[in-house]
């Protein structure tokens, strides 16, 4: 059996559903991964960090939200308004990070999942802002502490990106990746390519739920430019600044443009993309990724583009995601699967979990 001290910072969609997972799939952790974890603390902006050695009770946690009360009216609790501090009296095994991290600076998720790693904690995240914007800097740190940093839910949320990319694809090397990863910009294309413009398009998405009332991070691409900056570290190792993505979002596009593309037999999709090239531009070899020795620069974009059938991220309509790996052993693979949603992001950080398990 390997037992997992959890410290759950961020205790709303993400965090309350990873609890439950955690409750209701105790026996079958247990039986199928040998996987015992005990919640030790939860920490929220409103009520700070609470911490019980012998464990939490799940069940009195979510009851207590449900009912609006503090956290601290859990049993037996030490409590510190600070949660940082917190952390670092009572440490863990692992810290899953599932706090509203801002993509402007990245915190609070930075500085939490810093002083995590560097007491020799394992980290999973949920949070965009931290890995977008620090997550070359932050692996670095994770590898130095011989620790693990996993991020399965901040790009695609649960459907397996970095799993397919850093262990499914290990050994190989990424030459580019191309994506469609935002779920509301690319409803909204797909609403348009059915004929509605723009504004009818998001009205009809804000109605069903799949987009905000202030939709920009979505559409004008500042949340596909964050999944841009991640896969930039995690699949090739560069620190990119949200500065060195080329973005465009799809706000300007008009029907007549989505519709003279359909009648070209094209299709305009949102697409996220990550290019080697080499110094004077040119696409990189097979042979010069192969080697890694040459000097090469990593092109990122976000814009919208006319993609012919022919191309599978063509098809990836509605909320679906979808991301196109190309490497220098195998012509291209695609992962799709949903890109947003409680369940999805829960479970991605659940699976980044029962990995550390795993680990001796
Ligand atoms: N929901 C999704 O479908 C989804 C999918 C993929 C990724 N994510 C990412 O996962 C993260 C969590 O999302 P969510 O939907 O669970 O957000 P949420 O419902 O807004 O919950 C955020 C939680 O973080 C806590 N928090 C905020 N600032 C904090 C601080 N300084 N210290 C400690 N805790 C703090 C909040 O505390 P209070 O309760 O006291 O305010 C709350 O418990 C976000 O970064 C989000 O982008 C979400």
């Amino acid at each position: 059996m390997k037992p997992l001290r959890l410290a759950l910072f961020g205790f709303g969609t993400v965090g309350q559903w990873l609890a439950e997972a955690l409750h209701t799939r105790r026996a079958w952790l247990e039986q199928e991964y040998g996987l015992v974890v005990t919640l030790i603390s939860v920490a929220t902006a409103h009520h700070g960090l609470i911490y019980q050695s012998e464990g939490l009770d799940i069940p009195t946690l979510l009851d207590l939200v449900a009912t609006r009360q503090p956290l601290t009216a859990h049993p037996s609790v030490t409590h510190w308004t600070n949660a940082l501090e917190g952390l670092q009296a009572t440490s863990g095994d692992v810290l899953a990070e599932a706090t509203g991290a801002t993509l402007r600076n990245g915190e609070p998720g930075v500085s939490y999942i810093r002083a995590a790693l560097l007491q020799g904690m394992h980290v999973v995240t949920s949070s965009k802002g931290p890995m977008a914007l620090a997550g070359l800097e932050l692996l670095s740190l994770a590898r130095a502490q011989g620790v693990q940093l996993r991020m399965e839910s901040t790009v695609m949320s649960g459907t397996p990106v970095f799993s397919t990319i850093r262990e499914g694809m290990a050994g190989t090397r990424i030459r580019a990746i191309r994506g469609i990863l935002n779920g509301t910009a690319n409803s909204i294309l797909s609403a348009m390519a059915q004929g509605s413009c723009y504004a009818e398009a998001l009205a009809q998405a804000q109605a069903l739920g799949y987009a905000e009332a202030d939709p920009t991070d979505d559409v004008e691409g500042d949340d596909s430019v964050a999944k841009t900056l991640i896969l930039a570290a995690v699949a090739f190792g560069r620190a990119l600044a949200p500065s060195q993505v080329v973005r465009q979002g799809i706000t300007t596009l008009t029907r007549e443009q989505v519709q003279q593309a359909n009648a070209h037999g094209k299709r305009i999709k949102h697409v996220a993309s990550l290019r080697l090239l080499s110094l004077d531009g040119t696409e990189v070899s097979r042979e010069t990724a192969d080697n890694g020795l040459v000097p090469t620069r990593l092109e990122a974009r976000v814009e919208p583009l006319a993609l012919p059938l022919s191309d599978p991220l063509a098809h990836i309509d509605g909320l679906l995601n979808a991301i196109a790996i190309q490497t220098d052993t195998e012509a291209s693979v695609m992962v799709v699967g949903p890109g947003a949603g409680r369940f999805q992001a829960g479970q991605g950080m659940l699976a980044d979990l029962i990995a550390i398990g795993k680990v001796p």
